[in-house]
């Protein structure tokens, strides 16, 4: 029988519509190959859905997200919204999204491709092999901590607050699904903390070690995020998988991301306890390059074939949609952000052809 999902397009602003477009082409054609069927239903997030409705996250956005058995994200924000008030903006959408649906893991995962090697900033024999996997917190700590705000002091000053603070149960599960992900990879954890100053990173690091017990085969290691931050541009193969805070692992994996070349080549997964998963690339919606046929689709179709393994069990279907990825990279076709020499320079829908093409 086919297999039927219901899946949230969520395509957002910049050039959020155009690779989403790219995404849903190459999964027509899997469902196709793999006798899958798909239901799509768009709804409306970020900028966009400012636009529509006021609001960064309708209630009936989150409504068929719920409903539905995986939600693929494009990209949000942009210029037009920057000076919103913060309630307003699209990022409180998107974060409104992650809370919503209760989405405390966030995976990243930083795997360079042979055929981009010469795309990093980085020297060859730095980032050659790296494969990194970042497991952030991701509905909790200084992002979602109370209090927060500006306030006004007795003496007429305004003063800026935010709280980075976390419960015992909020660090065990992350870091659970943190053990359990280092199980299935090299078997070695990298817990990031700050606990040489902060009384949060000291639980952190003490909840962390507590688990360690019940993983007996992971090997667990702590380092201080300015000394990890160091560590990925020095020598990012000594990573294996990272597990961090909210805070930490948002800077952490735009820089593990920069070791593979591109921020456009990096998908993401951010999975709950029950609630579907949100799938969506780490970088951000290029409001300089929208609509102009430039926009890097991989990182958005390397999403879609995140849901089809972690939300559908199709894995089968999800490496097919990998090796289509790195057979068009061996083609040669490249988009500006990781163009390099004897390579062809092509537009987000020729590489969208190519991968039809190519499945
Ligand atoms: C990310 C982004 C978001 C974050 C922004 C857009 C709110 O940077 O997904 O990493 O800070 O989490
Ligand atoms: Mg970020």
């Amino acid at each position: 029988m086919t297999q039927q999902y219901r899946i949230t397009l969520l395509p957002g602003d910049g050039i959020g519509p155009e690779i989403m477009a790219v995404a849903v082409r190459v999964l027509k054609t899997i469902s196709e190959k793999f006798d899958l069927s798909f239901e799509f239903q768009e709804a409306l997030i970020g900028g966009a859905a400012i636009d529509a409705t006021g609001e960064p996250l309708p209630a009936a956005t989150l409504e068929t997200c719920k409903k539905s058995d995986a939600v693929l994200l494009a990209a949000i924000g942009g210029y037009k919204w920057d000076t919103l008030p913060r309630h307003l903006r699209p990022e409180t959408g998107l974060l409104g999204l992650r809370s919503g649906l209760h989405l405390f893991a966030n995976l990243r995962p930083a795997t360079i491709s042979p055929q981009l090697i010469d795309a990093s900033t980085l020297k060859r024999e730095i980032v050659e092999g790296v494969d990194i996997m970042v497991v952030r917190e991701l509905t909790g700590g200084i992002y979602f901590g109370q209090p927060r705000g500006i306030f006004t002091t007795e003496t007429g000053e305004k003063r800026g607050v935010n709280t980075m603070a976390y419960t015992e149960s909020e660090i065990d599960r992350i870091g659970r699904v943190a053990f359990e992900t280092a199980q299935k990879r090299s078997k070695r954890l990298c817990s990031v903390d700050k606990a040489n100053v902060l009384e949060v990173s000291q639980l952190w690091r003490d909840r962390m070690t507590a688990l360690a017990i019940e993983y007996p085969d992971v090997e667990l290691s702590h380092l201080y995020v300015d000394n990890a931050a160091m560590q990925l541009v020095r020598a990012p193969k000594q990573f294996d998988t990272i597990v961090t805070s909210n805070l930490f692992g948002d800077i952490l994996s735009d820089a593990a991301a920069m070791l593979t070349g591109s921020i456009g080549m990096l998908p993401s997964a951010s999975l709950g306890a029950s609630a579907p998963g949100v799938y969506e690339p780490v970088h951000g919606s290029a409001p300089d390059i929208a609509g102009q046929d430039k926009a890097n689709p991989l990182a958005q179709v390397l999403s879609a074939a995140m849901m089809l393994r972690y939300s559908f069990n199709q894995p089968d279907a999800a490496t097919h949609i990998e090796q289509a990825v790195l057979k068009v990279l061996d083609q040669g076709y490249r988009t500006g952000d990781i163009m390099s020499e004897g390579n062809t320079l092509v537009g987000c829908q020729a590489i969208g052809d190519a991968l039809v093409a190519a499945l």
